[in-house]
């Protein structure tokens, strides 16, 4: 299975992603979190990222590219994977083609969760994601068992640094503009499924593995 999982910043692509893993027994790629991992380490890649994403913007085409391809070539990868947050952009999906063709992948589906914008603000204000495995959880929505743990691996739980009402104005912002036309591109290749992200967890995943069913056939 070659999947990308496309939406909104808080649309559920982390939290879907955590299911299909358990499921599918396939590497999550999401370059949201590599990035985050670079900046906890402060490597020049964590510097240069912290300063996009601090403002809610992209990082570079160049920089986000080469780190996705990096990754994809990696022995994990060869059994399938699930693409979270990437691409982004129209140069990132045309990368990503060439990688594809490269390595004979073919994507599998490229599931857009669609969500509600005021109903995103809230899920972003209220996220708590753990330090140790990623998992996200909420306040509100999915309350971690005991407060601030994580109930996969005891993990703390932190807020993220650009789960604020600035940034995530300004994350919505760019999704619109630079992410959902393509949204029209993959719909052209026919590998596009829709998934209605304003429903239960559980039901937007039985949703998504409905569509991964049709889309293996
Ligand atoms: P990234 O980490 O990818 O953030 P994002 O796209 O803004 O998406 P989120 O992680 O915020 O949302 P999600 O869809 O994963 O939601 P989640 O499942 O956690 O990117 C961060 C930054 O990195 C970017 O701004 C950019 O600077 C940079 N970057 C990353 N990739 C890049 C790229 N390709 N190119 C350039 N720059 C890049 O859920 C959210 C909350 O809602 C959680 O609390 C969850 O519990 C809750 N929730 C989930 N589903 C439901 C539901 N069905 N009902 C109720 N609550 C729910
Ligand atoms: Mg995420
Ligand atoms: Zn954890």
């Amino acid at each position: 299975m070659y999947i990308l999982l496309m939406g909104p910043p808080g649309a559920g692509k982390g939290t879907q992603a955590e299911k299909l893993i358990r499921d599918y027994g396939i590497p999550q790629i999401a370059t949201g979190d590599m990035f985050r991992a670079a900046v906890k380490s402060g490597t020049a890649l964590g510097k240069e990222a912290k300063s996009y994403m601090d403002k809610g913007a992209l990082v570079p085409d160049s920089v986000t590219i080469g780190i996705v391809k990096e990754r994809l070539a990696q022995d994990d990868c060869k059994k399938g994977w699930i693409l979270d947050g990437f691409p982004r952009t129209t140069a990132q999906a045309a990368a990503l083609d060439t990688i594809l063709h490269e390595l004979g992948i073919r994507l599998t589906a490229v599931i857009g969760i669609k969500a509600d914008s005021k109903g995103l603000v809230k899920r972003i204000g209220g996220r708590l994601v753990c330090k140790k495995c990623g998992a996200s959880f909420h306040k509100e929505f999915r309350p971690p068992k005991k407060e601030n743990v994580c109930d996969n691996c005891g993990g703390k739980l932190y807020q993220r640094a650009d789960d604020n009402e600035a940034t995530v104005e300004q994350r919505l912002a760019v999704y619109e503009k630079s992410t959902r036309p393509l949204i029209d591109y993959y719909e052209a290749s026919g590998r596009f499924c829709e998934i209605d992200g304003d429903q239960s967890m559980e039901k937007v995943y039985s949703d998504i593995r409905d569509a991964l069913k049709k889309a293996s056939k």
